[in-house]
């Protein structure tokens, strides 16, 4: 039965009234009115402290979105994703990327067979190979250690890999360097392979299918360059592993049974990197603080499970996600990161939240009428300040956004870490309360300057700090983001883990293909536009 339309709901409604109540109430009034606001709406938990306060929420629209989320049944949601249901019903798949951190937990049952052996066994393989090439014992064809890592895949297959490794270098082997490769634009790989020596460089295919064209492509050129430096097609099991479902694929592309790492279709690509596609990762980092990274997403894992839904933090953030969307219409929202090695952060949860929620037909095949996912994007603080701030604080557009901090600098260096998180709490504080007309009088604005200077404020953020970017505290942050597009894609009633909106413009890109190669023609078998710009290309060929 098709569950109630959600702006039918009655939760919505009240919701919505609500909404016309408190929404030119201040956070500035919010504040004054209460001096323990920051105390109620903040969860510590997990080693993390967030700190909501400075949405435009009272308690009361925190139990009226609470109350929306359990109308959808978000409780028996949780448990469903958990106990390995075919939730994924568009691909007929169960989503368990939990499950590939249950590392000391109990059987999880796919078909009546529990996956738990499966998913030790490959980090069992990982830890052997990955030990294998940071400590030289991997030999590349001609006996010399590896010292390049490069991972090619795409999507999920390449944004998460990368933005681990990068977020976590602090931690890497530094005499092994890490390398990523995505784009079909060959200038990717040409640039990357500059000045790298092949006998010293290992590639990891990564890519669930197999066959994906940008990842093929660059596999294909990658193989080329070994083959062609190394004389011999035999090098190849020397600088080529594959991380895949689709084992027959890897096999047709030459890489036999010892250099491949499986991993399974309940495995969502955006949800991949704690599976084998986490290669890189481990290589870069080593087992153990892969086996942290894997702890600290499967504690939020068990607290997202686990905790009443008013302390429960992914769902707090999924719900103010919702609050903002749905009833203030904001088009976007901001991750800034006052980290610079989280500086692919965003860009990696730009593919988690964006593929999963951006869906126009609900679980019942209905258009919806009402708005999914948001836009998401961001850059490091204090970087972002200088570019974009200003659109945020004085332009016509409500965008709210996450601020992500540590109390302790992985690299203490003067006061730099002092000034970096200065400017995140300044932010903050500016966002929420910004200037009036009377304070910049009273800060020596000139009268005629007054309307340009006074900043009206009352920008929402979510402030989220822990003590040091760990790879455990990462590992909870990754997987509270993970569970928060999974509440909002139940509240929104979509699918969230399918991804059917990319396979069109590949499918028009594989019939376009040919008509750019020697002897094609476009023929006039498109658009008027799209015939004219394959006439433009066609001509310089
Ligand atoms: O862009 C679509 C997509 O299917 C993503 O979901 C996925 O992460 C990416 O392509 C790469 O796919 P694969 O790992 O199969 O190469």
């Amino acid at each position: 039965m098709p569950r109630q339309i959600l702006t039918e709901m009655k939760e919505w409604a009240a919701l919505k009234k609500h909404y016309g109540e408190i929404k030119d109430v201040t956070l500035k009034s919010m504040f004054e009115s209460d001096g323990r606001r920051a105390g109620k709406f903040t969860v510590d938990c997990c080693g993390l402290h967030v700190d909501y306060s400075k949405n435009r929420i009272t308690e009361h629209t925190v139990s009226l979105l609470i109350g929306l989320a359990e109308a959808c049944g978000l409780k028996d949601e949780i448990e469903r994703m958990f106990r390995g249901e075919k939730i994924n019903a568009t691909e007929g798949r169960p989503v368990l990327h939990t499950a590939l951190r249950n590392i000391d937990g109990g059987p999880v049952m796919v078909d009546g067979h529990d996956v738990m052996p499966g998913v030790r066994a490959v980090l069992g393989r990982m830890r052997e190979f990955s030990d294998s090439v940071r400590n030289g014992v991997w030999k590349g064809y001609t006996g010399r250690p590896i010292k390049n890592i490069i991972n090619i895949g795409i999507g999920g297959s390449d944004l998460g890999p990368c933005m681990v490794t990068e977020a976590l270098k602090f931690y890497s082997q530094r005499d092994l360097r890490s390398f990523f490769i995505s784009n079909v634009d060959g200038t990717q790989i040409v640039e990357t392979l500059q000045g790298l020596d092949p006998e010293e460089t290992l590639f990891i295919v990564a890519s669930k299918t197999f066959t994906t064209q940008e990842t093929m492509t660059n596999a294909a050129t990658a193989r080329q360059w070994i083959v062609d430096a190394l004389s011999s097609d035999k090098a190849v099991p020397f600088h080529f592993v594959a991380l895949s479902t689709n084992l027959d694929e890897v096999k047709k592309f030459g890489i036999s049974d010892e250099n491949k790492f499986e991993f399974w279709d309940w495995v969502g690509g955006r949800y991949s990197l704690t599976s084998a596609i986490g290669l890189s990762i481990m290589i870069s980092i080593g087992y153990d603080n892969f086996i942290s990274l894997l702890k600290g997403f499967q504690e939020m894992d068990n607290h997202f499970r686990t905790a009443p839904f008013e302390g429960n933090i992914p769902v707090i953030l999924a719900l103010l996600g919702v609050w903002y969307n749905n009833f203030f219409g904001c088009e976007t929202y901001a991750v800034l990161p006052y980290d610079q090695y989280l500086h692919r952060f965003p860009a990696y949860l730009q593919q988690g939240d964006m593929e999963s929620s951006g869906k126009c037909v609900d679980r019942s095949g209905r258009r919806v009428n009402y708005q999914t996912g948001p836009i998401v994007w961001g850059e490091p603080g204090t970087n972002g300040q200088h570019a974009f701030y200003q659109l945020m604080h004085q332009g016509t557009k409500l965008i709210p956004a996450d601020l992500i901090g540590f109390a302790r600098s992985l690299n203490e260096t003067g006061d730099h870490h002092r000034k970096l998180m200065a400017n995140l709490f300044a932010q903050a504080e500016a966002f929420a309360f910004g200037r009036d007309d009377a304070e910049a009088r009273a800060a020596g604005v000139a009268p005629d300057l007054l309307p340009y200077k006074v900043f009206e404020g009352n920008r929402p953020t979510t402030v989220i700090l822990a003590e040091r970017l760990t790879p455990a505290v990462l590992g909870k942050l990754i997987a509270m983001y993970e569970h928060k597009f999974f509440t909002q894609g139940i509240i929104w009633d979509i699918y969230s883990f399918d991804q059917w909106g990319v396979e069109l413009g590949k499918e028009l890109a594989g019939r376009i293909l040919p008509e750019l190669g020697p002897g094609g023609t476009s023929d006039l078998k498109h658009d008027d536009s799209t015939n004219r710009l394959i006439d433009f290309f066609r001509r310089y060929q």
